[in-house]
């Protein structure tokens, strides 16, 4: 079965996209078999994939509006360790036609089902916004991953993400959960920083992820050249922080199967 991970938090620019990319190409580097599913109008995991926005066959509205098979759609990104859905801004259409469907919200958790044997992660780079889109990325998958760069403001926008949680929980997907919450463009010499961290450490403790990504300059410059910073400059601090991060997401896995196998071998017994 795929670990389905939503890569959310719907206030822009706090490192998302960056997660996502770099942690499909982490994860797929320790020979997990990744799809990325970039879902997001902007298609920035698209382009920070190395594939042309503009030029691409098939994307996710291809996909969501029944029009093509998603086997059909994934492509291979040469010289990386992931496989990708791609996205471009005709992937607003998607959420205009979608509006009037019965099953607008379930259409990417039905998509995925075949793939549960092909892919061990998957990952789905949400838009900025709590809309159609990101909503059916929360009913497909087993968790969310918010990234949170550690600023004023930035634990009450985790409430309304919490919330739109907490819904869809209720009405559509029982097992949604916070996968954890990563810490993106930290500067350990800002006080704020260092404030907010501490803040979040005591709301939501071991929800958030030891990693800590740094603000590095090489993880800003490797979306340019279509590269994951792994590939684009692996010495750097910012691709030791995106393996670091992918190992202990694995290890978090490895004892959270642990604990039900446990769970499962008492009942039986
Ligand atoms: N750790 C980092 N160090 C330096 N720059 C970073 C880091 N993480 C992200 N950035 C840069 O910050 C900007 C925003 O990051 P990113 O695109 O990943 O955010 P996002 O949440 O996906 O944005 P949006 O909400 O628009 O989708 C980008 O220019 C990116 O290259
Ligand atoms: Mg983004």
């Amino acid at each position: 079965m795929s670990k389905i991970y939503a890569v959310a938090n719907q206030k822009g620019g706090v490192g998302k996209t960056t997660t996502s990319v770099n942690l499909a190409a982490s994860l797929g580097y320790f020979d997990e078999r990744v799809l990325l599913i970039d879902l997001d109008p902007q298609g920035n995991a698209t382009t920070g994939s190395g594939v042309d926005k503009v030029e691409v066959e098939w994307t996710g509205v291809d996909v969501l509006l029944g029009e093509v098979a998603i086997e059909q759609a994934i492509q291979k990104i040469s010289g990386s360790s992931y496989d990708l859905l791609a996205a471009n801004g005709d992937l607003t259409a998607a959420e205009v036609e979608l509006f009037n469907e019965e099953d607008r919200l379930q259409r990417l958790s039905t998509i995925l089902e075949p793939l549960s044997d092909t892919y061990s992660y998957i990952l789905i780079d949400c838009p900025p916004t709590l809309n159609i889109l990101t909503l059916n990325a929360f009913v497909a998958s087993n968790g969310v991953i918010v990234p949170l760069q550690c600023e004023y403001y930035a634990l009450e926008g985790l409430t309304a993400l919490m919330q739109t949680m907490d819904r869809v929980r209720e009405t559509q997907n029982p097992a949604l959960e916070v996968k954890g919450i990563v810490r993106t463009m930290y500067d350990a010499r800002n006080r704020l920083s260092i404030e907010v961290s501490d803040q979040l450490l005591t709301h939501f403790g071991e929800r958030v992820y030891e990693t800590v990504i740094p603000r590095n300059v090489k993880l800003a410059e490797a979306p340019s050249y279509g590269r994951p910073i792994m590939y684009y400059a692996p010495s750097s601090r910012g691709a030791y922080a995106y393996a670091d991060l992918a190992a202990e997401i694995l290890d978090r896995a490895e004892k959270e199967e642990k604990v039900k196998a446990e769970i499962t071998e008492q009942h039986d017994g």
